[in-house]
């Protein structure tokens, strides 16, 4: 049976040298549950992120990994329950797909116990579940951002965690594999239960794929809630500096977000059906 892990940040100050770049975080991150995190350029999602996952030490606050402080808890024991996607992770010199995604299992293993037929399965249902079984014996620097990116996430699901953590998983790629990613993450969680945290930047996806969504602004937490709440035209000009309109996404029935910029006014982009979503998110903090 699966062993369900809790993750919280708590008063949490994030600084690299001198420079505080996300400031009094706290955040109980929804078990078994898809959260995406959501924000400008650099207002500190990764940053977060690799708080979350051990490789950032808060200058101030704690993240709790079951209720114990994850920087007081050994790494291969953290690697068991927890798994991460960095944004823009190194490609180990001269390696090959198969070998970078048995990396996943490294955290199961001590010096002392053999390589196993349960880590070929693993790895053999992570290459499969991403669609990257045919470059099992290609080099992952001559890959394409896509193929590479993809072999990433099969890494991230080798490791077969409870909690996943995912740094813009869909980044390089096209908008089938982008959807496909995003249903196997689904999938993960309605299946094992899984607990996934991600940085998005399509905040529709967003909207479609998080039953929870977390807006970030300038280092501090804006909103948190149901997408349904948080998503608002308010809110993207708040955060984004960005004019919109929402209207009712004709396949989810969620809001769904159409930019307007400067080549198109605002009359123009009228629509009829976004007054329901226009309001300001009920959960929104300042
Ligand atoms: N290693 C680092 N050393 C110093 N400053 C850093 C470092 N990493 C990030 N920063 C700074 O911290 C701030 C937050 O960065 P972070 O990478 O968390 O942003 P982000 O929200 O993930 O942005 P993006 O959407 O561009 O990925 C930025 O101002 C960035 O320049
Ligand atoms: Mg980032």
């Amino acid at each position: 049976m699966t062993v369900h892990h809790t993750l919280s940040a708590h008063d949490m100050t994030l600084a690299y040298g001198e420079l505080a770049v996300v400031h009094d975080l706290t955040l109980k991150v929804p078990q078994g549950q898809v959260t995406a995190i959501v924000g400008a350029n650099a207002c500190g999602k990764s940053t977060v992120l690799r708080a979350l996952s051990r490789l950032l030490v808060p200058r101030s606050g704690s993240v709790l990994l079951d209720g114990v402080e994850i920087h007081k808890q050994p790494t291969a024991q953290v690697a068991r329950k927890l798994g991460l996607l960095p944004q823009s992770p190194t490609v180990p010199d001269g390696i090959i797909v198969s070998d970078l995604v048995s990396r996943g299992r490294n955290p199961h293993h001590s010096r002392f116990t053999r390589w196993s037929a349960a880590d070929d399965a693993a790895v053999a249902q992570a290459l499969e579940l991403t669609g990257t079984a045919d470059l099992a014996e290609r080099y992952v620097d001559e890959l394409s951002g896509g193929q590479r990116q993809r072999v990433w996430i099969a890494m991230a699901l080798a490791q077969q965690t409870d909690v996943l953590l995912l740094d813009e998983p869909t980044t390089y790629l096209d908008v089938t594999h982008q959807i496909e990613v995003l249903d196997l993450l689904a999938d993960l969680n309605q299946r094992a239960h899984t607990t996934i945290v991600m940085v998005l930047h399509d905040l529709n996806l967003s909207v479609r794929y998080a039953d929870c969504l977390v807006v970030l602004r300038n280092g501090r937490l804006h909103a948190i809630g149901p997408p349904v709440q948080v998503m608002s035209e308010r809110m993207v000009e708040e955060v984004f500096n960005l004019g919109c309109r929402i209207v009712t996404d004709p396949i989810s029935g969620k809001p769904m977000m159409l930019p307007i910029g400067r080549h198109h006014n605002a009359a123009s982009a009228a629509v009829t059906d976004g007054s329901a979503h226009s309001s300001p998110a009920a959960h929104e903090q300042h």
